[in-house]
Protein backbone atom coordinates (compact mmCIF):
# COMPACT_ATOMS: atom_id res chain seq x y z
CA UNK A 1 0.00 0.00 0.00
CA UNK A 2 1.15 3.56 -0.75
CA UNK A 3 -0.85 5.28 2.00
CA UNK A 4 2.20 6.89 3.13
CA UNK A 5 2.87 8.34 0.06
CA UNK A 6 1.56 11.05 -2.00
CA UNK A 7 3.80 10.64 -5.41
CA UNK A 8 4.26 6.98 -6.48
CA UNK A 9 5.86 6.19 -9.64
CA UNK A 10 7.02 3.42 -10.86
CA UNK A 11 8.69 2.00 -14.09
CA UNK A 12 7.76 5.55 -15.93
CA UNK A 13 8.60 5.54 -19.64
CA UNK A 14 7.63 8.21 -22.07
CA UNK A 15 8.75 8.28 -25.68
CA UNK A 16 8.50 11.16 -28.43
CA UNK A 17 8.44 9.35 -31.67
CA UNK A 18 11.78 7.58 -31.64
CA UNK A 19 13.35 9.71 -28.93
CA UNK A 20 13.05 8.58 -25.41
CA UNK A 21 12.63 10.93 -22.91
CA UNK A 22 12.06 8.93 -19.74
CA UNK A 23 13.94 5.46 -19.42
CA UNK A 24 12.42 3.75 -16.57
CA UNK A 25 11.55 6.12 -13.54
CA UNK A 26 10.78 5.23 -9.89
CA UNK A 27 10.24 7.86 -7.41
CA UNK A 28 8.21 8.18 -4.54
CA UNK A 29 7.12 11.14 -2.52
CA UNK A 30 6.12 10.82 1.15
CA UNK A 31 3.03 12.51 2.59
CA UNK A 32 3.60 16.38 3.60
CA UNK A 33 7.24 16.08 2.17
CA UNK A 34 9.09 17.77 -0.41
CA UNK A 35 10.98 16.02 -3.12
CA UNK A 36 12.81 18.20 -5.57
CA UNK A 37 13.58 16.78 -9.06
CA UNK A 38 17.11 17.96 -9.46
CA UNK A 39 18.64 17.90 -13.33
CA UNK A 40 20.16 19.80 -16.22
CA UNK A 41 18.05 21.16 -19.31
CA UNK A 42 16.26 17.83 -20.78
CA UNK A 43 16.57 16.10 -18.45
CA UNK A 44 12.74 14.93 -18.51
CA UNK A 45 11.78 17.34 -15.40
CA UNK A 46 8.94 18.81 -17.04
CA UNK A 47 7.94 15.72 -19.15
CA UNK A 48 7.29 14.07 -15.28
CA UNK A 49 5.74 17.13 -13.92
CA UNK A 50 3.10 17.12 -17.10
CA UNK A 51 2.57 13.29 -16.26
CA UNK A 52 1.76 13.79 -13.23
CA UNK A 53 -0.66 16.44 -13.60
CA UNK A 54 -2.33 14.13 -16.44
CA UNK A 55 -1.92 16.71 -19.10
CA UNK A 56 0.35 14.03 -20.95
CA UNK A 57 0.02 10.17 -21.88
CA UNK A 58 3.10 8.02 -20.75
CA UNK A 59 3.93 4.32 -22.81
CA UNK A 60 4.42 2.70 -19.74
CA UNK A 61 4.54 2.34 -15.77
CA UNK A 62 2.59 3.41 -13.33
CA UNK A 63 1.82 6.23 -11.42
CA UNK A 64 -0.43 7.48 -8.44
CA UNK A 65 -0.96 11.43 -7.21
CA UNK A 66 -3.10 11.28 -3.83
CA UNK A 67 -4.00 7.45 -4.21
CA UNK A 68 -5.06 8.28 -7.83
CA UNK A 69 -4.29 6.49 -10.77
CA UNK A 70 -2.93 9.52 -13.41
CA UNK A 71 -4.29 7.17 -16.13
CA UNK A 72 -8.01 6.03 -15.35
CA UNK A 73 -8.79 8.66 -12.32
CA UNK A 74 -7.49 11.85 -13.77
CA UNK A 75 -9.94 13.52 -13.25
CA UNK A 76 -9.94 12.77 -9.12
CA UNK A 77 -5.68 13.53 -10.03
CA UNK A 78 -6.42 16.73 -11.30
CA UNK A 79 -8.77 17.70 -8.22
CA UNK A 80 -6.07 17.33 -5.71
CA UNK A 81 -3.01 19.47 -7.62
CA UNK A 82 -2.08 22.68 -7.97
CA UNK A 83 0.14 23.23 -11.11
CA UNK A 84 2.74 26.33 -11.42
CA UNK A 85 4.31 25.44 -14.72
CA UNK A 86 7.62 26.61 -16.40
CA UNK A 87 5.51 28.90 -18.37
CA UNK A 88 3.29 30.49 -16.03
CA UNK A 89 -0.77 30.73 -17.69
CA UNK A 90 -2.03 34.45 -16.67
CA UNK A 91 -3.72 36.30 -18.48
CA UNK A 92 -2.18 39.41 -19.25
CA UNK A 93 -4.83 41.73 -20.15
CA UNK A 94 -6.85 41.46 -16.55
CA UNK A 95 -5.44 42.63 -13.29
CA UNK A 96 -3.70 40.59 -10.37
CA UNK A 97 -6.99 40.49 -8.56
CA UNK A 98 -9.14 39.54 -11.73
CA UNK A 99 -7.01 36.58 -12.72
CA UNK A 100 -7.47 35.27 -8.82
CA UNK A 101 -11.19 36.12 -9.23
CA UNK A 102 -11.66 34.74 -12.53
CA UNK A 103 -9.76 31.27 -11.21
CA UNK A 104 -12.01 31.43 -8.14
CA UNK A 105 -14.80 30.92 -10.45
CA UNK A 106 -13.54 28.46 -12.57
CA UNK A 107 -12.66 26.58 -9.12
CA UNK A 108 -16.60 27.00 -8.49
CA UNK A 109 -16.56 29.30 -5.75
CA UNK A 110 -19.41 31.88 -5.08
CA UNK A 111 -18.32 35.62 -6.47
CA UNK A 112 -17.87 36.64 -2.43
CA UNK A 113 -15.64 33.45 -1.89
CA UNK A 114 -13.89 33.82 -5.02
CA UNK A 115 -13.19 38.15 -4.17
CA UNK A 116 -12.16 37.10 -0.08
CA UNK A 117 -10.03 33.83 -1.50
CA UNK A 118 -8.51 36.46 -3.72
CA UNK A 119 -8.03 39.31 -1.28
CA UNK A 120 -5.94 36.49 1.49
CA UNK A 121 -3.80 35.29 -1.61
CA UNK A 122 -2.52 38.74 -2.68
CA UNK A 123 -1.72 39.43 1.05
CA UNK A 124 -0.05 36.28 1.26
CA UNK A 125 1.96 36.74 -1.69
CA UNK A 126 2.30 41.07 -1.20
CA UNK A 127 0.67 41.54 -4.05
CA UNK A 128 -1.74 43.82 -2.76
CA UNK A 129 0.24 47.19 -4.29
CA UNK A 130 -0.44 45.71 -7.54
CA UNK A 131 -4.00 43.84 -7.24
CA UNK A 132 -5.30 46.90 -9.58
CA UNK A 133 -2.52 46.39 -12.24
CA UNK A 134 -2.61 44.24 -15.48
CA UNK A 135 -0.59 41.10 -15.50
CA UNK A 136 1.26 42.41 -18.61
CA UNK A 137 2.82 45.35 -16.19
CA UNK A 138 4.69 42.90 -13.43
CA UNK A 139 7.73 41.90 -12.84
CA UNK A 140 8.74 37.71 -13.45
CA UNK A 141 8.68 37.69 -9.57
CA UNK A 142 5.56 38.90 -8.98
CA UNK A 143 4.08 37.04 -12.09
CA UNK A 144 5.91 33.63 -10.48
CA UNK A 145 3.94 35.01 -7.05
CA UNK A 146 0.48 35.18 -8.95
CA UNK A 147 0.69 32.34 -10.69
CA UNK A 148 1.75 30.23 -7.49
CA UNK A 149 -1.48 31.81 -5.62
CA UNK A 150 -3.87 31.02 -8.74
CA UNK A 151 -2.92 27.54 -8.21
CA UNK A 152 -3.18 27.54 -4.19
CA UNK A 153 -7.18 28.99 -5.08
CA UNK A 154 -7.86 26.25 -2.98
CA UNK A 155 -5.08 24.67 -1.48
CA UNK A 156 -4.59 21.26 -3.19
CA UNK A 157 -3.46 19.05 -1.45
CA UNK A 158 -0.18 17.67 -3.65
CA UNK A 159 1.60 20.52 -5.53
CA UNK A 160 4.06 20.36 -8.27
CA UNK A 161 6.05 23.62 -8.88
CA UNK A 162 8.01 23.24 -12.05
CA UNK A 163 11.33 25.73 -11.76
CA UNK A 164 9.16 28.11 -9.82
CA UNK A 165 12.24 30.37 -9.19
CA UNK A 166 14.08 30.26 -12.64
CA UNK A 167 15.18 33.80 -13.98
CA UNK A 168 14.10 35.23 -10.91
CA UNK A 169 16.73 37.96 -9.00
CA UNK A 170 17.88 37.08 -5.54
CA UNK A 171 15.43 38.75 -3.54
CA UNK A 172 12.44 37.50 -5.74
CA UNK A 173 13.97 34.10 -5.45
CA UNK A 174 13.79 34.15 -1.52
CA UNK A 175 10.57 35.77 -1.06
CA UNK A 176 9.41 32.33 -3.24
CA UNK A 177 11.26 30.03 -1.41
CA UNK A 178 9.49 31.35 2.15
CA UNK A 179 6.35 30.92 0.35
CA UNK A 180 6.93 27.31 -1.07
CA UNK A 181 8.65 26.59 2.65
CA UNK A 182 4.79 27.41 4.56
CA UNK A 183 3.44 25.36 2.06
CA UNK A 184 5.04 22.58 3.42
CA UNK A 185 4.88 23.87 6.61
CA UNK A 186 1.03 23.95 5.93
CA UNK A 187 1.26 19.77 5.31
CA UNK A 188 1.43 20.11 1.56
CA UNK A 189 2.98 17.63 -0.30
CA UNK A 190 5.29 19.47 -3.24
CA UNK A 191 7.16 18.04 -6.01
CA UNK A 192 9.74 20.90 -7.15
CA UNK A 193 12.01 20.56 -10.16
CA UNK A 194 14.79 23.04 -10.08
CA UNK A 195 18.50 23.81 -11.80
CA UNK A 196 19.51 25.16 -8.00
CA UNK A 197 21.70 23.04 -6.27
CA UNK A 198 20.83 25.67 -3.62
CA UNK A 199 17.37 25.49 -3.81
CA UNK A 200 17.25 21.93 -3.38
CA UNK A 201 19.48 22.05 -0.49
CA UNK A 202 17.28 24.53 1.37
CA UNK A 203 14.03 23.52 0.49
CA UNK A 204 13.65 19.89 0.04
CA UNK A 205 13.83 16.86 2.26
CA UNK A 206 14.67 14.38 -0.57
CA UNK A 207 16.41 14.92 -3.83
CA UNK A 208 16.53 13.01 -6.58
CA UNK A 209 19.15 13.68 -9.67
CA UNK A 210 17.71 13.23 -12.60
CA UNK A 211 20.00 12.99 -15.87
CA UNK A 212 18.85 11.84 -19.39
CA UNK A 213 15.69 10.42 -18.83
CA UNK A 214 17.16 8.40 -15.77
CA UNK A 215 17.26 9.22 -11.71
CA UNK A 216 20.88 8.76 -11.26
CA UNK A 217 21.06 9.43 -7.23
CA UNK A 218 18.14 9.60 -4.45
CA UNK A 219 18.52 10.64 -0.92
CA UNK A 220 18.81 13.61 0.96
CA UNK A 221 21.13 16.37 0.81
CA UNK A 222 23.53 14.87 3.38
CA UNK A 223 23.51 11.39 1.50
CA UNK A 224 24.38 12.90 -1.27
CA UNK A 225 26.86 14.92 -0.44
CA UNK A 226 28.59 12.06 1.57
CA UNK A 227 28.50 9.89 -1.52
CA UNK A 228 31.32 12.07 -3.41
CA UNK A 229 34.04 11.67 -0.90
CA UNK A 230 35.12 13.41 2.02
CA UNK A 231 36.41 16.68 0.49
CA UNK A 232 37.45 18.27 -2.97
CA UNK A 233 40.28 19.63 -3.75
CA UNK A 234 40.34 22.15 -6.55
CA UNK A 235 43.82 23.71 -8.80
CA UNK A 236 43.10 26.31 -10.58
CA UNK A 237 46.06 25.89 -13.16
CA UNK A 238 47.76 28.83 -14.60
CA UNK A 239 46.84 28.07 -18.65
CA UNK A 240 46.48 25.24 -21.08
CA UNK A 241 49.64 23.91 -21.39
CA UNK A 242 50.20 23.19 -17.88
CA UNK A 243 46.52 22.34 -17.60
CA UNK A 244 47.28 19.29 -19.77
CA UNK A 245 50.48 18.14 -18.25
CA UNK A 246 47.81 18.63 -14.92
CA UNK A 247 45.00 16.46 -16.42
CA UNK A 248 48.10 13.46 -17.65
CA UNK A 249 49.94 13.56 -14.24
CA UNK A 250 46.93 13.30 -12.06
CA UNK A 251 45.21 10.83 -14.19
CA UNK A 252 45.10 8.01 -11.24
CA UNK A 253 43.02 10.69 -9.54
CA UNK A 254 39.07 10.79 -9.53
CA UNK A 255 38.68 14.08 -10.83
CA UNK A 256 36.25 16.15 -12.48
CA UNK A 257 37.56 19.01 -15.10
CA UNK A 258 36.44 22.24 -16.56
CA UNK A 259 38.82 23.29 -19.86
CA UNK A 260 37.71 26.58 -19.99
CA UNK A 261 38.33 27.45 -16.87
CA UNK A 262 41.08 25.07 -16.62
CA UNK A 263 39.93 24.26 -13.24
CA UNK A 264 40.37 20.70 -11.83
CA UNK A 265 38.32 19.30 -9.13
CA UNK A 266 39.86 16.04 -7.21
CA UNK A 267 38.05 13.91 -4.71
CA UNK A 268 40.15 13.33 -1.87
CA UNK A 269 39.08 9.62 -0.03
CA UNK A 270 42.10 9.70 2.26
CA UNK A 271 43.02 12.73 3.43
CA UNK A 272 46.29 14.94 4.28
CA UNK A 273 48.64 11.90 2.85
CA UNK A 274 46.56 12.31 -0.28
CA UNK A 275 46.28 15.64 -0.77
CA UNK A 276 50.54 16.16 -0.28
CA UNK A 277 51.31 13.61 -2.82
CA UNK A 278 48.91 15.24 -5.21
CA UNK A 279 50.51 18.82 -4.80
CA UNK A 280 54.16 16.89 -4.89
CA UNK A 281 53.13 15.36 -7.93
CA UNK A 282 52.34 19.25 -9.27
CA UNK A 283 55.36 20.03 -8.26
CA UNK A 284 57.74 17.77 -9.86
CA UNK A 285 56.17 18.03 -12.79
CA UNK A 286 56.18 21.61 -12.91
CA UNK A 287 52.85 22.53 -13.55
CA UNK A 288 51.93 26.11 -12.66
CA UNK A 289 48.56 26.79 -10.73
CA UNK A 290 46.90 30.24 -9.99
CA UNK A 291 45.53 28.75 -7.12
CA UNK A 292 44.07 25.96 -5.00
CA UNK A 293 41.28 25.48 -2.83
CA UNK A 294 39.60 22.74 -0.33
CA UNK A 295 36.16 22.44 0.77
CA UNK A 296 33.78 20.22 1.74
CA UNK A 297 31.69 18.43 -1.13
CA UNK A 298 28.53 20.52 -2.04
CA UNK A 299 25.51 19.57 -3.93
CA UNK A 300 27.58 21.19 -7.21
CA UNK A 301 30.09 19.09 -6.51
CA UNK A 302 27.68 16.07 -6.85
CA UNK A 303 26.09 17.14 -9.67
CA UNK A 304 29.50 17.85 -11.14
CA UNK A 305 30.36 14.70 -10.59
CA UNK A 306 27.15 12.61 -11.32
CA UNK A 307 26.30 14.32 -14.72
CA UNK A 308 29.69 15.55 -15.44
CA UNK A 309 30.08 16.23 -19.03
CA UNK A 310 33.72 14.67 -19.18
CA UNK A 311 31.48 11.58 -18.55
CA UNK A 312 29.28 11.89 -21.35
CA UNK A 313 32.32 12.40 -23.54
CA UNK A 314 34.03 9.75 -22.42
CA UNK A 315 30.58 7.59 -23.25
CA UNK A 316 30.50 8.92 -26.51
CA UNK A 317 34.52 7.89 -27.02
CA UNK A 318 33.92 4.61 -25.95
CA UNK A 319 31.73 3.27 -28.12
N1 LIG B 1 6.66 17.70 -27.51
C1 LIG B 1 7.89 17.19 -27.62
N2 LIG B 1 8.31 16.58 -28.75
C2 LIG B 1 9.54 16.05 -28.86
N3 LIG B 1 10.47 16.09 -27.88
C3 LIG B 1 10.13 16.68 -26.73
C4 LIG B 1 8.83 17.28 -26.54
N4 LIG B 1 8.79 17.79 -25.28
C5 LIG B 1 10.00 17.54 -24.73
N5 LIG B 1 10.81 16.88 -25.58
C6 LIG B 1 12.18 16.42 -25.31
O1 LIG B 1 12.17 15.66 -24.13
C7 LIG B 1 13.35 15.87 -23.37
C8 LIG B 1 12.96 16.23 -21.95
O2 LIG B 1 12.34 17.49 -21.96
P1 LIG B 1 11.81 18.19 -20.63
O3 LIG B 1 11.10 19.43 -21.04
O4 LIG B 1 11.07 17.21 -19.80
O5 LIG B 1 13.18 18.56 -19.91
P2 LIG B 1 13.42 19.46 -18.61
O6 LIG B 1 14.22 18.60 -17.67
O7 LIG B 1 12.15 20.01 -18.11
O8 LIG B 1 14.37 20.61 -19.18
P3 LIG B 1 14.44 22.17 -18.79
O9 LIG B 1 15.34 22.26 -17.60
O10 LIG B 1 15.08 22.81 -19.99
O11 LIG B 1 13.06 22.67 -18.53
C9 LIG B 1 14.14 16.94 -24.11
O12 LIG B 1 15.14 16.30 -24.82
C10 LIG B 1 13.12 17.57 -25.00
O13 LIG B 1 13.73 18.05 -26.19
MG1 LIG C 1 11.43 21.91 -17.87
Amino acid sequence: MSENNAIVIEGLTKSYKDVEVLKGIDLKVERGTMLALLGPNGAGKTTIVRILSTLLKYDSGKVTVHGYDVKDQAHEVRQNIGLTSQYAALDEFLTGMDNLVMMGRLFHLSKEDANKRAHELLEQFDLVDAANRPVKTYSGGMRRRLDLAVSLIPTPPVIFLDEPTTGLDPRSRLAMWNVIKKLVEADVTILLTTQYLEEADQLADKIAVIDNGKVIAEGTSDELKSKVGNERLELVIKDSENFARAVSVLANYKFIKNDEERTINITIDSGVQEIAKILSLIEQNSVQIESLSLHKPTLDDVFLQLTGHEAEDKKVEDK
